[in-house]
């Protein structure tokens, strides 16, 4: 669908979940901001492009906002496809957009040696089927840049970091319109058919504050997530932030008072678990998601000096000092 001149989001699906892939475009170039996973790349994207009548070959930039399956995995698929594409994503995420493999050891099997904590294999296996082989990223970026894509139509580059940290989003000062991405996530993911499924699953607990500070105050009159509704005018931004800030700091009190009441410790599971259902309404099975967020909170818990983790059990046991 096109939301405002020039600006389509290509609606897809990933895991029951919405998935909207911004496509930008000016009188010379165009740019697709994040291009799902293999199949979205060979299928979902092609087709669209083809509906609205826009050759391969000027389709010109990707942006990849962050690396996950869903936004990075079909990079390769999609260079294959479009021959002028140039890649591009922040410099701080580059090796986990190029390498899969990194991606993967590092974003989705990061919990198992101290947590225990892993994917079962058929979910493994369908986030690598989500993904090519080794793509090259032709230029990173840090946000403060700009794009021209011709027939003034010049795109902001903003740095967004917290899911991950080179996340970006692209601001269309023209149209006051962000789009950002999994930049910042509310109360969480939920389904086509509105039912929570997903926690919030940043990364970088003080990055994402920023993040969310950053965006309430950045003037947009639009914002455009990939999985989440778009939000028009103060109000509906300023909601969707003060959402995303909300679980940041109930998700801490949370943990510190678990912490509090049970001084010989907890793991990251048991955390998952216990503070689980207090949290969202996603189903118990997804409680373990929140591995993703909680370790940074408790990352930064270490950091303040106001936790401590010993490292010489298996899983790994948190406690308050
Ligand atoms: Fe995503």
């Amino acid at each position: 669908m096109e939301i405002y001149p020039g600006a389509h989001l290509i609606e897809c699906e990933i895991g029951g979940r919405p998935l909207r892939l911004p496509l930008l475009m000016g009188e010379s170039d165009t740019v697709l901001v994040d291009c799902g996973t293999r199949s979205h790349a060979a299928g979902d994207i092609p087709r669209y492009i083809d509906k609205i009548g826009l050759p391969a070959s000027r389709l010109t930039f990707l942006v990849i906002t962050h690396p996950d399956v869903d936004h990075s995995g079909g990079a390769g698929e999609l260079v294959r496809r479009c021959p002028h594409l140039r890649v591009m994503c922040g410099a701080a995420d580059r090796l986990l957009i190029e390498e899969p493999e990194q991606l993967f050891a590092r974003r989705y099997d990061h919990y198992r040696e101290e947590h225990d904590i892993f994917y079962d294999e058929k979910t493994a296996s369908g986030i690598r089927d989500g993904c090519n082989g080794n793509q090259p990223v032709f230029l990173t970026l840090k946000g403060g840049e700009t794009l021209n894509l011709g027939g003034k139509r010049i795109l902001e580059i903003i740095h967004l970091p917290g899911h991950s940290h080179g996340h970006l989003g692209i601001y269309d000062r023209d149209y006051r319109t962000l789009f950002y991405g999994d930049a910042i996530q509310g109360r969480g993911y939920q389904s086509l058919t509105g039912g929570w499924v997903l926690c919030p699953t940043y990364l970088y607990v003080d990055a994402y504050l920023q993040t969310i500070n950053c965006i309430e105050h950045l003037g947009a009159e639009r914002i455009v997530g990939c999985h989440w509704a778009v939000r028009q005018g103060e109000d509906e931004i300023r909601e969707f932030c003060a959402s995303s800030r909300n679980f940041v700091e109930t998700a801490d009190r949370l943990i510190y008072d678990y912490l509090a009441c049970h001084p010989q410790g907890g793991t990251l599971r048991e955390l998952c678990q216990s503070l689980g259902g207090k949290l969202g309404e996603w189903p118990a099975a997804a409680h373990t998601e929140l591995s993703y967020p909680f370790l940074g909170h408790l990352d930064r818990g270490i950091l303040q000096g106001k936790l401590s983790v010993d490292r010489s059990v298996r899983p790994v046991i948190y406690r308050q000092c």
